[in-house]
Parts: structure tokens; sequence; C-alpha cells
């Protein structure tokens, strides 16, 4: 028989007494999980082994399970202290000007995404994320608050969306999530994505307080999250081309980074766009 994790044998204790069951049942019993995975699925998408070979936060079969998906915003909301909508508010705060188009990276249950959206709301926005039964979840929550916002399927780190189209991208919570070197190849994805002068805002662990409490990360079952501890954001987002950068701490054990990036780039081999109307997909490949 398979040891008990950390996770199971103290946590899950633990959070089964702040958690809503009933609300849970109700939020559950509300999806057709089916119906709606099969409405939002790529079928072409290969899920990176890094993806789905791990647990996370002691759920087996990671966040590729409804379970996963309808227990994230009611643990979240212990797990981001002091306060949840305190830290998220920081992006949206951070925020410069008034984005037109806005990508969402690892949107997940689409906390931050919606909360984008209520911000600008005359913004195009986009969610998009590797797990179908997460997005059901932020659509029925954006449905439910009357938000239009187009959720999508796919990689973050090759998202085959056309370059140049976004003048902001942002990521919350997802580079603890996602090895060094994916976390890396995300901000790479995010400067392509971005018009010259374009925006983009990393809100996560914070890095130097997770390098010290290295014992809190196997508590929840980060399988990445040293690799990303050991890391440094404004690094990457250097590495990546962009200017600008600075991160700021976020309360105790967050932290937000934002870059631009510069006006006058020297254009590889991007495929750009003639008109921001332009909403077709291009492959990359
Ligand atoms: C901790 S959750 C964060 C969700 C949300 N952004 C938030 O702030 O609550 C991490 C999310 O990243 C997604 N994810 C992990 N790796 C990804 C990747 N390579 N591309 C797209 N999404 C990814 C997971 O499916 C999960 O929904």
């Amino acid at each position: 028989m398979e040891e008990e994790t950390i996770w199971q044998r103290f946590l899950q204790p633990i959070f089964s007494l702040l958690i809503d069951e009933n609300k849970l049942k109700s939020l559950s019993n509300g999806i057709n999980w089916k119906q709606e995975c099969d409405l939002l699925k790529d079928e072409n998408l290969v899920y990176p082994d890094y993806y789905q070979s791990q647990n996370f936060h002691g759920i087996a079969g990671g966040y590729l399970t409804s379970s996963a998906a309808v227990t994230y915003d009611e643990i979240t909301q212990y797990v981001l202290a002091p306060n949840e909508t305190w830290i998220r508010q920081e992006l949206i705060n951070s925020v410069q000007g008034q984005p037109q188009k806005i990508l969402d990276l690892g949107c997940g249950t689409g906390s931050s995404t919606i909360l984008l959206k209520q911000a600008f709301p005359n913004a195009e926005v986009i969610g998009l994320d590797l797990s179908p039964f997460m997005l059901a979840i932020a659509k029925h929550k954006a449905n439910r608050a009357g938000l239009k916002i187009k959720w999508l399927h796919g990689l973050a780190e090759k998202t085959n969306l056309l370059a140049e189209r976004f003048d902001l991208v942002t990521a919350s919570l997802l580079f603890h999530e996602t090895p060094a070197s994916i976390s890396k190849a995300i901000i790479k994805e995010a400067y392509r994505l971005l018009t010259p002068g374009g925006q983009a805002i990393i809100l996560d662990g914070n890095q130097e307080s997770l390098r010290q409490t290295p014992w809190l990360t196997n508590v929840f079952e980060e399988p990445y999250i040293q690799e990303y501890a050991q890391g440094n954001l404004d690094g990457w987002l250097g590495v990546a081309g962009f200017e600008v950068i600075r991160t700021n701490p976020v309360w105790w054990m967050n932290q937000l980074s934002w870059g631009i990036k510069p006006i006058l780039v020297e254009r590889k081999n991007f495929q750009t766009i003639s008109s921001l109307q332009d909403l077709e997909f291009v492959n990359l490949n």
C-alpha cells in the first residue's frame, strides 16, 4: 500500500473541516462535466509529462479531475494569506493604462481572469488553461457573473495564438506549478504574444520566502515549487527581452513581477497580424 503523504495525513482532514461540502456538491452537480469538457477540450492537445505525471496538492490525477476543479477555490481562499481578494487585487492595481486585449495564462478556475474583465469591461479577455475541468468551473463562474470571457484549452508555453495580439498577458499562481524550464518558455511565449509596449504581469509565491521554507512546500505537495523558489523572475523576464522589470512582495508569501515589451523590438520569426480585429488562430508549427 502506498504511504500516505503529509498532505493526506494532516492537511486533508483540516481542509475537510473548513470546506463546505454541500457547496461543493451543488457546484459539482450543477455542471454537466462530460458535455462541458467536450465543448472546451482541444482534442489534439497532448498533455506534457510534467503535467499529468504528478499529483498537485495531494489530488491524484492532478488538475485533470473534476474534484481538483471543484475544490480549488475553496482551498485557495485559505492558502492565499492574509486575504485572497487583496492579493489578486494587487495584480489588477499594477496594470498600467487600459488594456484592450488581455490573455490570462494558466487561468484555472478564472478568479483573476474574472477580476481582469470586471476591471477592464471593454477589453477582450481570454483565459487559457491545460485543464478542461478547471476551465469548466471558470466558464460557470463567468456565466453566473454575466461576463463575456473566452476560455481556451491550451499550453501556456505554446499557445498557437497569433503573435503581438495582446497588450496585457498575465499569469497568476502558475509558475510554482511548472518546471523552471517551462516557466521560462511561458515567459518567452508571453513576449511573443505581446504587442510592443505591452505588459506582462506575474503573480505567484514569493521566491525569496519560499527558499527559506522548504518544509512548507513538502506539506502542500507542490512538485516544482522548489525549482521555482530557486529561480529569479526578474532574471527570467530579462532573458526573454522584457524591460522596466520589477518584482515586489505582496503581503507575506507572494510577489508580483512586471515587465514591458520594448517598443523597438527586433522582429525575428514572429508572425504578426495586420489588424487587431483579426481573431483567427495561426499554427506556428
Ligand atoms: C495553481 S492553479 C492557478 C489558477 C489561477 N491562475 C489562479 O490564480 O487561481 C495553476 C493552473 O495552471 C494550469 N497549468 C499548469 N501548467 C500549465 C501549462 N503549461 N499551460 C497552461 N496551464 C497550465 C493548471 O491546470 C492550473 O489550472
